[in-house]
């Protein structure tokens, strides 16, 4: 191979790497959520979903949902990722992708978790998808617009690396922060239990209002092609960890109904 055509080899490598799509909150984010629905387990719904997880943890299985996307037998789950309806609508008044969305998708975990008639081996994969739909629900960007791909196509400089609007709520802020799954969910803010009461209300429509709220902040943040960095972190990450935090109380109301 000669020169020029490795590097011009190389370069796509390094555009794609730096453009391309990324997985939702990404790792850390998504553990420290399953941390957090950890320790907000009743007894009986811990001892149920160890038995159904042979011993894995919530963080450790809260990447499943991104994992499958390596295998085309799992195609079929994309959509179930995100939901994009217009701002200010209602979402059983819009166009439903007919694949499914985030909403269908957790309530299909939910219902397929409560049926007794569900083999181990399903109970195990809705389990593991639930873990990660609740946290992807609380990322605003997954209660996005559907013309740029919940800010996919919003192009802007994480520091002085190529990246997008998506990618710095999924992971860029978190990883800049630079602390661990443990270290998030050890440090996230002290709650009472009315705190933790209240965060529980409502339901999955209500949660993907709060969230499409949210991403109507977040696109008015920044611009396409905009350099973010430090003070962007400090204007936005304060919400990044409060909604990390409310997804793992939500995820074990949710469990602690589906286990109680
Ligand atoms: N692809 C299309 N829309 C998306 C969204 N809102 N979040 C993640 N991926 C998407
Ligand atoms: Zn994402
Ligand atoms: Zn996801």
């Amino acid at each position: 191979m000669n020169k020029s055509f490795t590097l011009f080899i190389l370069s796509i490598i390094v555009y794609c790497g730096s453009y391309g799509n990324t997985v939702d909150w990404g790792a850390t984010g998504h553990r420290t959520v399953g941390e957090i629905a950890q320790q907000h387990l009743s007894k009986r719904a811990e001892k149920q979903i160890s038995d159904i997880l042979n011993g894995q943890s919530l963080a450790m299985v809260s990447t499943y949902g991104d994992d499958i996307k390596s295998d085309k037998k799992y195609d079929k789950y994309y959509t179930w990722h995100f939901v994009n309806f217009p701002f200010d609508t209602k979402y059983e008044a819009s166009k439903k992708d007919k694949r499914g969305d985030i909403v269908m998708g957790i309530q299909k975990c939910i219902e397929a978790l409560k049926d007794p008639n569900t083999s181990q081996e399903d109970k195990s994969f809705y389990l593991k998808f639930l873990v990660h739909l609740v946290g992807d629900l609380h990322q605003p960007l997954h209660v996005g617009k559907a013309e740029d791909r919940g800010g996919n196509d919003i192009k802007v400089l994480w520091h002085y690396d190529k990246s997008n609007l998506h990618r710095v709520w999924d992971s860029e802020m978190i990883e800049s922060f630079n602390m661990s799954y443990t270290e998030l969910a050890a440090n996230s803010k002290k709650l009472s239990k009315e705190q933790i009461k209240i965060i529980q209300k409502g339901s999955i429509l209500d949660w993907t209002y709060e969230s499409q709220a949210l991403a109507k902040k977040v696109y008015a943040s920044a611009k396409m092609d905009e350099k973010l960095g430090y003070r962007y972190s400090y204007d936005h990450f304060e919400t990044v960890q409060s909604q990390l935090q409310k997804s793992g109380i939500r995820l074990a109301k949710i469990l602690n109904e589906i286990f109680g």
